[in-house]
């Protein structure tokens, strides 16, 4: 019996591992991440950062690629809307009010570590 349950702890131990980092490492992870280029990163620094790098916020983390998945899905056009107008916990473009639609696009990709096309 006791072999039966410490079996099923290992399985679903093994399978927590192959969901990829727990939500604490992630976080950890997201906040090491910048983008290359200067003007980006200052832009990201004051605004996308302060949410997409905290569990807490609800926003897909930086570098999260697979909570950033189902966002991609919903195509480029939706994605850069829903910045602009602002969506769920997100306030309208994200807070950087002068960032313009190739900038915002640049930081989705950086963010969902998306290679640029
Ligand atoms: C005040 C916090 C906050 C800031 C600042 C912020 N975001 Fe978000 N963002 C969120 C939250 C929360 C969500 C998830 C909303 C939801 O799914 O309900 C989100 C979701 C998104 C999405 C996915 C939208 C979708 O349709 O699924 C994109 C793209 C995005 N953010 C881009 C950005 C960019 C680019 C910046 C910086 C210019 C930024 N965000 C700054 C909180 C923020």
């Amino acid at each position: 019996m006791f072999r039966i349950v410490s079996l099923l702890f290992l399985s679903v131990l093994l399978s927590a591992c192959e969901q990829g980092p727990s939500p604490e490492e992630m976080m950890r992870i997201s906040q090491t991440l910048v983008p290359d280029d200067p003007q980006l990163n200052e832009i990201y620094q004051r605004s996308c950062k302060n949410c997409h790098t905290l569990t807490s916020t609800g926003a897909p983390l930086t570098g999260d690629i697979s909570a950033w998945q189902s966002r991609l899905d919903k195509g480029r056009d939706t994605l850069l809307e829903n910045v602009v107008n602002g969506f769920g916990g997100m306030p309208p473009f994200g807070l950087c009010m002068d960032c313009n639609a190739e900038q915002l696009n640049a930081l989705i990709d950086f963010m969902a570590q998306n290679p640029q096309q």
